[in-house]
């Protein structure tokens, strides 16, 4: 598979705003699905088919992963992998090691390898920086289906015959832990049932994937999902679902530069709590069979108080693009964050372009959190609506960095956006989307 690197020819980005952003963008397969179900394909020797794929960083993150596992991932045609894991081989920590600090996919194959190989590596972790992302829910999870850990000095390791089926309640709906019990218990002998589990859309599709696969996997009420453990399970043929992420950061940069954009394939359903505060705001929007298109509905933006959540609340995700709208819009927002302990370091910036943004360590919101009393600021006052002009500035994280790429794209002036790697995390081929939708890069 090749690298998306190519499609960014630099790390900079100079931009000229003060343009509606108008026209149409298409998403692919989500960011936060794509790796799982490529993860996923570790649990079959049979040969797996992945459609919609995004050229983007995380993808290829995983196909290296899954070469240094001793599988193939191979581009059958432009957006679809095909992906076969038929002789898994350890791998070596030198280059585990290469994968820390890239990505947090690598914690997913703990499953899929004890399940084959009898033995995975714990890797230390990469991934944006916006908390302390601890891998403590996993490392609990794993040794609760019967794993056994082991740690040496500059090394951790699981060991287990065969993972079987229990009870475990998560301390709290993590996704990426929901998505760990699912995919090793999916070979563990009998039952397992995971409370307080997580249920974003891209774990669906990571569950559908797996069925597909042969696996017996319910999805209760109250957030409970049961495991039943089979023998083996076959390849699979899926497409993935589009990125509901990509869709609703369009969709704030379509309000905060007062455009137009069409995001071809976005669909309702899972943004159904995005797309109602994006109207409370003063946002507007359009559903097709096609996808949706966004803008303003009148001059004017209005504010709101709003906290982050687990799905189907208001995913933490949409908060930057979405606070850089804010930034537009009549009088004073309160953003309570309850995901993440650290996701507002991307402030600064803000402010030094011209927004008014306060931050607490109170919980401003009657949500509870397990960052209130504590010393994370955690909780943002937004004071609107305020020009935003041009400044230097660089990108801290992923979503971060598309909303930087929109307030610079709202404000007036050049701004000079640097480390915009970070992008291709998560969004492919940023440049020609935002050359297509009238952008001025310079
Ligand atoms: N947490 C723990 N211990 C754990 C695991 C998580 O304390 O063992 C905490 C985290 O520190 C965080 C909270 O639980 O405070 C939620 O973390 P979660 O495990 O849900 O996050 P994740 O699986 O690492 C995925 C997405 C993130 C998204 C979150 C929340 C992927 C690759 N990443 O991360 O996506 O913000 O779920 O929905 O799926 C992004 O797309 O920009 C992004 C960061």
């Amino acid at each position: 598979m090749t690298s998306p690197g190519s499609a960014l020819q630099s790390e900079t980005m100079v931009l000229r705003g003060g343009k509606p952003l108008e026209g149409e963008v298409a998403l692919r397969g989500a960011k936060n699905a794509l790796p799982k179900i490529m993860v996923a394909a570790l649990l079959t020797h049979e040969k797996c088919v992945l459609r919609n794929v995004a050229r983007i960083l995380d993808v290829s993150i995983t196909a290296e992963l899954i070469h240094a596992l001793g599988g193939e991932v191979r581009e059958a045609e432009p957006g679809v992998l095909e992906i076969c894991a038929a002789n898994l081989r350890p791998m070596e920590r030198s280059v585990l090691r290469d994968f820390s600090g890239r990505s947090r996919i690598p914690i997913l194959t703990c499953g899929p390898l004890l399940a084959r190989l009898g033995t995975a590596p714990v890797p230390s972790l990469g991934g944006c920086r916006i908390g302390s992302r601890p891998v403590d829910f996993h490392l609990r999870a794993l040794q609760d289906l019967g794993a056994v850990l082991h740690e040496e000095a500059h090394d951790a390791h699981l060991t287990a015959t065969r993972l079987l089926g229990n009870k475990i309640r998560l301390d709290y709906p993590s996704v990426g832990a929901t998505e760990q019990v699912i995919l090793s218990a999916v070979l563990a002998e009998g039952v397992t049932e995971l409370s307080n589990a997580a249920v974003e859309p891209e774990i669906m599709d990571l569950i559908m994937v797996l069925q597909k696969m042969g696996a017996i996997i319910s999805v209760d009420v109250d957030r409970v999902i049961k495991i039943l453990g089979v023998r083996e399970l076959r390849g699979f043929d899926h497409e993935a679902i589009p990125d509901r992420l990509e869709a609703a950061s369009w969709a704030c940069a379509a309000v905060a530069t007062h455009g137009r954009i069409f995001v071809r394939h976005a669909q309702q359903a899972p943004m159904m709590t995005f797309l109602n505060r994006l109207r409370q705001i003063g946002g507007d929007f359009r559903v097709t069979s096609e996808g949706i298109e966004f803008w303003r509905a009148g001059e004017r933006l209005r504010s709101t108080a709003l906290e982050t959540d687990v799905y189907p609340g208001f995913s933490t995700d949409y908060q930057q693009p979405f606070v850089i709208a804010l930034t537009q819009a009549d009088g004073v927002s309160i953003v309570h964050e309850t995901v993440y302990e650290d996701r507002f370091g991307y402030v600064d910036a803000l402010r030094r372009m011209g927004a008014q943004i306060q931050l607490y360590r109170e919980c401003l919101g009657s949500l509870h959190c397990r960052f209130g009393q504590r010393n994370y600021r955690h909780s943002a006052v937004i004071v609107g609506p305020t020009p935003l002009h041009g400044a230097d500035i660089e990108i801290p994280d992923l979503r971060a960095g598309f909303s930087y790429l929109i307030a610079a794209l709202a404000a007036e002036g050049e701004s000079r956006i640097s480390n915009t790697r970070l992008i291709e995390r998560g969004y492919e081929d940023i440049t020609g989307k935002l050359r297509a939708l009238g952008a001025q890069l310079l």
